[in-house]
C-alpha cells in the first residue's frame, strides 16, 4: 500500500519526505487554511504560488492533489485546467481534486457538476482524485468517469455513525471495522464503518476491473491504517502524527532499552572500531581530494 501525507504544511511535508517512505501528498482547502493560518500567526506572509511550487518540488515527482474551490461545472473545468497548466510543468506531479458532488443539499441543482467535471478533465488526461466519497456507488461513478483515484472518507463515516447514535468520541478514537452494536449493528446506508466503506469501494472497482486506485482518506489512527492495508486499499493518506504513530509500541521501546543495556564491551569495541575505520578512510579521501 502506498502512503500519502495528508497535509499542506511545508514543514510537515519536508519532515515526512525525510523518512523515505512517502509516495504522495493530498491537500484540501481546510489543510491549506491550517497551513496559511500557522504562518500568519508567526507573522509570515504567504505567496501562494511560491508555496505550492515548493510543495511540488519537495514531493520529488510523487503525486500531489490540489483541490478546486469552485462548485459549478464551467468554473471547475476552468480552474482545474488552469491549476494543471500552471503547476504541472514544475514537477509533473499535479493531480486535480474534484468533489464527487458539489451540491450543499438534495434540492441543490449542482448534483451532477462534480461527476461531469471528472469525466471531462479525465478525457483531457488530467489525473483526478475524486474526493468526499461516502458511498460505494459514488466511487463506482467516479471510476466510470475516469478518476485516477477515489477517496472514501473513513473517519468521517465513523463520526457520522457515532453522531447519529449520540455516541461520544474523540477524533482519534478507534472505530471497529465490523461496526458498533446497540441492539443491532449501527450503519449509514449499509456501511457499518469507514473501513467497511473502503472495502466496498475496493470490491466494486475490482469486480468490474476499473483502473481507478482506492485512496483511503480521513484515516485517524494507526490501527485504522492497518485495516486499510488489509482491506487492500491502493493508498492511505495519513496526517503526520498518524504516520509517526505507526512505529510506536511499548515492547519496541522496552526491547531497545534491554538491547542497549546488554551491549558487551567486546561488541562495543568492534562497533567503535568500525567508526574509527570510516573516519580514517574519510580523512584519507579528503586529503587526496585537496591535492
Ligand atoms: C484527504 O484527501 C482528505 O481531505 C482528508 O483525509 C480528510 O480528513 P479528515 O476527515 O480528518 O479531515
Amino acid at each position: 500500500m502506498k502512503i500519502f501525507l495528508d497535509s499542506a504544511d511545508i514543514d510537515e511535508i519536508k519532515e515526512a519526505y525525510s523518512y523515505g517512505i512517502i509516495d504522495g501528498i493530498t491537500t484540501n482547502p481546510s489543510l491549506i487554511k491550517k497551513a496559511v493560518d500557522t504562518r500568519i500567526t508567526k507573522g509570515e506572509k504567504i505567496d501562494m504560488k511560491k508555496y505550492i511550487t515548493e510543495i511540488l518540488k519537495v514531493a520529488k515527482g510523487t503525486p500531489v492533489s490540489l483541490e478546486v474551490t469552485e462548485t459549478t461545472y464551467d468554473r471547475m473545468i476552468h480552474q482545474g485546467r488552469k491549476l494543471y497548466k500552471t503547476f504541472n510543468p514544475i514537477a509533473k506531479n499535479v493531480v486535480i481534486k474534484i468533489p464527487i458532488n458539489t451540491a450543499f443539499t438534495d434540492s441543490d441543482d449542482r448534483q451532477m457538476d462534480g461527476i461531469r467535471t471528472i469525466a471531462t478533465l479525465s478525457k483531457e488526461k488530467i489525473p483526478i482524485n475524486c474526493t468526499l466519497i461516502f458511498t460505494p456507488e459514488q466511487a463506482l461513478l467516479a471510476a466510470k468517469a475516469g478518476a485516477k483515484y477515489v477517496s472514501p472518507f473513513a473517519g468521517r463515516i465513523d463520526d457520522e455513525i457515532r453522531d447519529l447514535n449520540r455516541i461520544k468520541y474523540e477524533k482519534h478514537d478507534y472505530f471497529p471495522l465490523e461496526g458498533l452494536e446497540k441492539g443491532k449493528v449501527l450503519e449509514d446506508n449499509g456501511v457499518v464503518s469507514g473501513i467497511d466503506l473502503i472495502e466496498q469501494c475496493i470490491d466494486i472497482i475490482d469486480m468490474y476491473e476499473l483502473e481507478t486506485e482506492v485512496l483511503g482518506a480521513s484515516i485517524r489512527n494507526a490501527r485504522q491504517t492497518r485495516e486499510c492495508a488489509l482491506a487492500g486499499a491502493d493508498i492511505a493518506t495519513l496526517p503526520l502524527n498518524v504516520i509517526q504513530d505507526l512505529l510506536k509500541h511499548h515492547k519496541t521501546y522496552e526491547g531497545m532499552q534491554k538491547f542497549t543495556k546488554d551491549i558487551v564491551i567486546e561488541y562495543m569495541h568492534l562497533m567503535n572500531g568500525f567508526k574509527k575505520e570510516n573516519t580514517k578512510k574519510n580523512t584519507k579521501r579528503n586529503k587526496f581530494k585537496k591535492k
